[in-house]
């Protein structure tokens, strides 16, 4: 029977299983062991299978039991195995996170349709392939649950730095908000969470269209994010309240809240501080 309406109980996740894509590095990883210190079993996939082994020894030593799967979400069947090892393994499944990204910085014009084909592949297909791979067993099960979806800060507001990146983000926020509704019968919520400006490897990892320095764009890059320092530890906590509030949106940082709230009341200021900042974070 469907528990409509149910919330998951997030301070303690005893006894249940807690799935995140891409928790070998920065948001994905710290959300994972702060599942871990509240006791929640592990199933965690990412590309990187050394990065991935990194986190699951951590979360080992916290003393929960973790199913490691190297996973490329852009590949709708590597995704289904998971699934089903999950499923098999744990026969369960109360949280998924769908975490894995990737960045792309570069207005349209720097960027090529290959560019937007690998972006939309891992930042959006990734959402659908874990949704379409995960849903069905949680669904059956009849526990209800929860699905968080990483977009970002530029899934609310357009970046013409990041245009390929913010589409794929609001695509994002975009099927959040649908399945959040088509989901609600079954018990399941749904949460759009988007982070401001997180400093994690994101700064080393993203691709660069565009800068006539590269390098010196990076480091412009890399110095922003450590300066803003805003940690993905909080990030994990921002998620994990925002689960037990079952929140359809989860703006995390103040840059972000400020960009929510702009973006739905003052939409024309909106776009003239984010082309500002744009302007200055080349
Ligand atoms: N850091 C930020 O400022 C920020 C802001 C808004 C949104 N986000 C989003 O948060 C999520 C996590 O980002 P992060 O900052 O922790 O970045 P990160 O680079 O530290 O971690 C991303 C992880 O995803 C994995 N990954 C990448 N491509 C993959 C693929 N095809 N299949 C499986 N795993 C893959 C990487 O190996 C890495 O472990 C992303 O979706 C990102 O877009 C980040």
């Amino acid at each position: 029977m469907p528990r409509t309406g149910s919330r998951l109980k997030t301070a303690d996740l005893t006894d249940r299983v807690v799935v995140v894509t891409g928790a070998g590095s920065g948001i994905g990883r710290e959300v994972a062991l702060l599942c871990a210190r509240r006791h929640a079993r592990l199933a965690l996939c990412d590309i990187n299978e050394a990065a991935l082994d990194g986190t699951a020894g951590m979360a080992e030593k916290l003393g929960v039991e973790v199913l490691t799967y190297q996973v490329d979400v852009s590949d709708a069947d590597s995704m289904i195995r998971f699934a089903h090892a999950t499923f098999e393994h744990f026969g369960q499944v109360d949280l998924l996170v769908n975490n894995a990204g990737v960045g792309l910085v570069g207005g349209f014009l720097d960027t090529n349709v290959k560019d937007w084909q690998w972006l939309i592949n891992i930042n959006l297909m990734g959402v659908v392939h874990s949704c379409d791979a995960f849903l069905p067993g949680m669904i059956e099960s009849g526990r209800g649950g929860h699905v968080v979806n990483l977009s970002s800060a530029a899934g609310l507001l357009a970046n013409p730095q990041l245009t390929a990146y913010s589409a794929t983000k609001f695509a994002v926020l975009g099927l959040s908000e649908a399945l959040r509704m088509e989901l609600k019968p079954h018990g399941i919520g749904v949460t759009a969470v988007c982070p401001g400006i997180i400093n994690t490897a994101i700064t080393q990892n993203s691709v660069i269209r565009g800068a006539a320095d590269v390098d010196a764009r990076r480091k412009h890059l890399v110095s922003t994010y450590q300066k803003r320092g805003y940690t993905p530890e909080r990030v994990a906590k921002n998620i994990l309240r925002a689960v037990a509030r079952n929140r359809a949106v989860a703006p995390v940082a103040s840059e972000a809240h400020v960009m929510y709230v702009l973006s739905r009341t003052a939409p024309p200021l909106a776009r003239w501080l984010a082309a500002r900042a744009a302007e200055f974070s080349k």
